[in-house]
């Protein structure tokens, strides 16, 4: 639903012809940034006057430019009386960067199209505001899902102080993900393959057990090489990632991360480290192994927005059983592998208390099936159990992340700041 905000005024009203597509496109330039502005989310930015595009912009890191500064900028004084797309409300706090409302009203913008508001909910809303106030003509919610769909990351790690976790799978029709003796190179195609690349290259962290960096030996490196490097998590409570491995021992080790518990000696620690890879000591869970929900508040702390997990089955299922799973991209490969093969899924559930998924999307990629899903809240599958646990987005549920950035700012006397809202650390875009 579109809304138009007059300083008083907020009345539903149509947008006009043209914004649709004028914001198809901002939101084309936003993906550019996708994956490199952490922890800023992706923006992108179109100016318009009389039916034409004036100027173009997109963020694309923390500290540059916003992207409808660059977009003013570029315009220069053809600005006056044009409107700007945006895809995200625009800050208007100082930051690293001046507030891009002042930017707009300064520049003699008539009208501005967003698509979605700030998530950080001490700032939702006052840049809309604070521009209806100066009397320009706000819309905002035009290619609101798509917009949101891009944000997520940003918006999960605002709200509740941890990145957003994608669960990969690529697995056979029987839901294996390796034969019995842990050869798993390749089930899916190479169509499958390569999407997973692209997925990678969007994250800032991937992220594996134990057993799966023992195994595979992966180099979880985005190919083909160039851009940026995501950070590679190995979670292995004593340390026992083969020092043989090649995360140990490419020209990226620094980029690296074993999350261990106490179980990891001082010696492996330092040999770790010795090796040139950072290591994360956690709390170890009550059910064993790292305590996970520790580990993404780590990775919050650290500015980290999106880590994408690529197993294996027994990581998979903790974070199943732990309520951090955000997204499920399932590459689904018409291959059968038995039962004495490696499930995609370890351990098990009741029928009252599995995990729920919900479709996204469904579509062929070359030999295989791309299956995008959603786990359900809690809340839902509670209600159908009657079982009394608490959904995960209840405060209640949610204590473990209770110290989200937003809170953290607070705590720290620093004020969050426009769309990069946390931390001592971190001042704004
Ligand atoms: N087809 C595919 O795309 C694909 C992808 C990935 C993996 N695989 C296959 O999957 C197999 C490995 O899977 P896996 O299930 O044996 O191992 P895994 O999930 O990769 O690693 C599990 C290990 O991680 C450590 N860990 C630490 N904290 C944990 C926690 N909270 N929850 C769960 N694990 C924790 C544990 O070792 P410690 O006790 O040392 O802490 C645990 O044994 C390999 O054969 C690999 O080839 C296939």
């Amino acid at each position: 639903m579109t809304r138009s905000t007059h300083a008083a005024d907020m009345s539903l009203v149509a947008p006009r012809p043209g914004d649709e597509r004028w914001m198809a496109r901002a939101i084309e330039l936003a993906r550019r940034g996708e994956g490199r502005t952490r922890p800023n989310p992706p923006v992108g930015a179109v100016l318009v006057r009389n039916v034409r595009c004036i100027a173009e912009g997109w963020h694309r890191r923390a500290g540059g430019p916003h992207a409808e500064e660059i977009a003013l900028r570029r315009a220069g004084a053809a600005a006056r009386g044009a409107t700007l797309y945006v895809t995200l409300e625009p800050c208007c706090t100082h930051g690293r960067r001046p507030p891009c409302t002042d930017a707009i009203l300064a520049a003699g913008v008539a009208r501005v199209v967003v698509a979605v508001r700030d998530p950080n909910p001490r700032h939702r809303g006052r840049g809309l505001r604070r521009l209806a106030a100066a009397g320009v003509e706000v819309v905002e919610g035009v290619g609101k899902a798509e917009a949101a769909a891009l944000i997520e990351p940003f918006a999960c790690w605002i709200r509740r102080g941890r990145p957003f976790v994608t669960l990969k799978l690529a697995a056979t029709l029987d839901g294996r993900i390796a034969d019995a003796a842990g050869a798993s190179r390749w089930i899916t195609g190479a169509a499958a393959r390569r999407e997973v690349q692209r997925l990678r290259r969007r994250a800032d962290a991937v992220m594996v057990g134990r057993g799966t960096a023992a195994h595979d030996d992966p180099s979880l490196r985005p190919r083909p090489e160039g851009g940026r490097r995501p950070w590679r998590i190995v979670v292995a409570s004593g340390g026992d990632v083969p020092l043989s491995a090649r995360m140990l021992n490419d020209e990226a080790v620094a980029r690296t991360m074993i999350a261990v518990s106490d179980r990891c000696s001082a010696e492996r620690e330092s040999v770790l480290r010795n090796k040139g890879a950072e290591v994360l000591r956690l709390p170890e869970a009550d059910e064993g192994g790292v305590d996970l929900a520790a580990l993404l508040e780590a990775l919050g702390r650290r500015d980290l927005l999106h880590v994408i997990c690529e197993g294996g089955g027994a990581l998979a299922a903790s974070l199943f059983r732990a309520g951090l799973v955000d997204a499920v991209e399932y590459f689904l490969a018409p291959r059968l592998l038995g039962a004495t093969a490696r499930p995609a899924v370890g351990g098990g559930w009741s029928l009252t208390a599995m995990p729920e998924l919900t479709w996204v999307d469904i579509r062929r990629l070359g030999r295989d099936a791309w299956l995008r899903l959603r786990p359900l809240r809690r809340r839902a599958q509670v209600r159908r159990s009657g079982r009394a646990s608490e959904p995960r987005n209840s405060p209640v549920g949610n204590a473990r992340f209770s110290n989200t950035g937003v809170e953290r700012a607070r705590k720290n006397g620093t004020e969050p700041v426009g769309k990069n809202p946390t931390g001592a650390r971190r001042t704004a875009r």
